[in-house]
């Protein structure tokens, strides 16, 4: 009946992984309305609490709801044919400086409708919602005029109106010059502080502002000013910063307090510094890494000894990571940058949640009062999700405390 509260649902003798570690003991989880309200060691499970639950699960594991926290999901077109000119040697890099890459992208997105778009994104974000994803963080981008860069992030937040899915907005204006800037990237800097940034916070329509600092993109300077404009709109900052090369943004970026610095596999030891100094969380791409066939590890030891927390994502776009399977990415973490499964894990809930600002609600873990963005998967261990890449495995995905996949 409306107004009534529903019976708390119990899940019993999971292998639980809180978001942070594996705990030791067969545990029971109860989820009341939206929320956790209970966590405890299946011997602290008395039958009165049993009693007054609807048993919803019992054995297997439970994860937190995987925050994916770096993709480009709004997209028009297809990057097929660079895919093929990439493994017959031409560059990432080169088929930017041709004309292709992002801007091939640009032209397919700024011709496509926004039903289009929303269309061709929705079977992504459900294909990623499929393997557990409950937060997602979906960036502009591939715009680069105010009408389209509004018109991508639209989208974005009506994706999020439409699925059971958190979405959180990412405005990217900077992250590539426009073919109509091609000899004033200074004057496109002047658009996006001018008036992408105050438009998309006008309109409600970014909850934080990215830039693509790289040779290829735009220079530390430009970024900061694309950072000063965000934070005179009260919106935080990131950014996609040494993938290719050690220009000093993530540092950058760190003095103005990012949520992140994604890539970064060129960091050196005092952009790692800098993150500890700021809190930023490191968001490390191992699609993109795998997909550009990258060598450079990005400084998984020192980001370690630092203690600065490590996010995974899918980083699923068109052309650097085609990839839109958030369990791969916990397996190319561990074979490709050498993570643990338990890092890895933690990299796709807490550390992902925190990399979104979303930490302070208690989303990416598993705790009383935190809202019930759970899974529950059919795996011998927690582990296991990063050890086989196997789909099928997701039994149930708790969004907000609903069961919406079964
Ligand atoms: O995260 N590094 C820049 N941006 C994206 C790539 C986007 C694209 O190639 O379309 C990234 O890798
Ligand atoms: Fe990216």
């Amino acid at each position: 009946m409306a107004g009534n509260p529903k019976t708390p649902g119990l899940w019993r003798d999971v292998v639980l992984f809180d978001g942070h570690d594996t705990r030791a003991e067969p545990m029971a989880v109860v989820v009341e309305d939206d929320h956790i309200s209970r966590v405890m060691p299946m011997t602290e499970l008395g039958r009165d609490v049993a009693a007054g639950c609807r048993e919803m699960g019992r054995g297997g594991v439970m994860t937190p709801g995987l925050v994916d926290c770096h993709t480009h999901l709004v997209f028009g077109g297809s990057r097929a044919d660079e895919f093929e000119q990439r493994l017959e040697g031409v560059s990432y890099e080169e088929i930017a400086r041709r004309g292709g890459g992002i801007l091939s992208t640009v032209r397919a997105t700024r011709a496509a409708s926004e039903d289009e778009l929303f269309a061709q994104a929705r079977p992504r974000l459900q294909a990623l919602m499929a393997e557990g994803v409950t937060s997602v963080e979906i960036k502009s981008g591939y715009g680069l005029t105010v009408a389209d860069e509004l018109k991508m992030l639209r989208v974005a937040r009506r994706l999020g109106e439409s699925l059971p899915v958190r979405v959180v907005t990412t405005l990217l204006g900077a992250h590539a010059l426009p073919p109509e800037y091609r000899d004033d990237s200074d004057a496109y800097i002047e658009l996006v502080c001018r008036e992408m940034i105050p438009a998309a916070a006008e309109q409600g329509l970014a909850d934080a502002v990215d830039v693509f600092c790289e040779k290829i993109a735009f220079s530390v300077a430009q970024c900061e000013r694309v950072f000063e404009a965000a934070e005179a709109h009260g919106l935080p900052v990131k950014a996609h910063a040494e993938q290719l090369s050690n220009l000093g943004g993530t540092a950058m970026a760190a003095r103005h307090g990012a949520l992140s610095a994604d890539h970064i596999e060129y960091l050196d030891e005092a952009g790692v510094a800098a993150m500890r100094e700021a809190g930023s969380v490191a968001v490390l791409l191992p699609g993109a890494f795998h997909t550009l066939r990258e060598t450079r590890l990005p400084p998984i030891e020192a980001l370690r000894a630092a203690s600065v927390p490590i996010a995974i994502a899918t980083d699923a776009n068109p052309g650097s990571s085609p990839l839109f399977h958030p369990t791969l990415m916990l397996n190319f973490a561990c074979t490709l940058f050498r993570l643990t499964p338990r890092e890895a894990l933690a990299g796709m809930t807490a550390h992902g949640a925190r990399a979104l600002g979303l930490h302070g609600q208690g989303l990416g873990r598993i705790e009383a009062g935190a809202p019930a963005d759970l899974c529950w998967w059919n795996a011998e261990s927690p582990a296991a999700l990063a050890y086989a890449v196997q789909p099928g495995r997701l039994r149930q995905r708790i969004f907000n405390g609903e069961v919406t996949h079964d």
